[in-house]
């Protein structure tokens, strides 16, 4: 999240990936799907994550549409369900459900929160989940994939230095 960093990702030379973001990514490419030309919806505009996934699904390469979605963003139903891919994060528990998403979506839930002493998502899984052609669970998705990619960044960042 170093600004150097944010600032080959907005130049189209990403070297270092924010850990979230880095983790989106190996779980895209995990799934395998062409991106090129299709629609991502992100929901959440933070330097954490929003911010610079939209960068990167932007890169010529990956060459997905990109709607960044927050808090103003009105219409955010129609929005989200023109959604080839969607991401979810903007910490806010359950925001997301089955009327959000068309059938086939990849759904991908960053959110983290504590409901009642449980962790959940910012997404309504078990609505969800029966439209969705893949979705990440919470816990147990993004996040377990994020610890890995923080490492990941660890020994790539100790590999370049100077
Ligand atoms: N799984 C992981 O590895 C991992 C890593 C990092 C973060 N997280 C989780 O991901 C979530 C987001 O983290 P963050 O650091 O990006 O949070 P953040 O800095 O609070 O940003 C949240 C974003 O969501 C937007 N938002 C909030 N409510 C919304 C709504 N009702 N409709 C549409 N957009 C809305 C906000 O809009 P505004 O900009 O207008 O306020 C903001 O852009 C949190 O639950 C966090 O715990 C998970």
């Amino acid at each position: 999240m170093h600004p150097y960093n944010l600032g080959l990702l907005m130049a189209g030379r990403p070297r270092v990936l924010p850990s979230t973001v880095g983790s989106v990514w190996e779980i895209l490419q995990f799934i395998g799907v062409p991106l090129t030309g299709k629609r991502a919806v992100i929901i959440g505009r933070s330097l954490v994550v929003g911010k610079p996934l939209a960068m990167l699904l932007l890169q010529k390469g990956i060459d997905a549409t990109v709607t960044v979605c927050h808090s103003k963003t009105e219409q955010l139903t129609e929005i989200t369900h023109e959604a080839d891919i969607l991401i979810v994060a903007a910490g806010k528990p359950h925001l997301i459900g089955k009327k959000h998403v068309k059938r086939g979506t990849i759904v991908i839930d960053v959110g983290i929160n504590v409901v009642a002493g449980k962790l959940v998502g910012d997404v309504k899984f078990d609505e969800v989940y029966q439209l969705a052609s893949y979705i990440t669970p919470v816990p147990g998705g993004v996040g377990k994939v994020t610890t890995h990619y923080l490492m990941y960044n660890l020994v790539k960042s100790y590999e370049h230095r100077r």
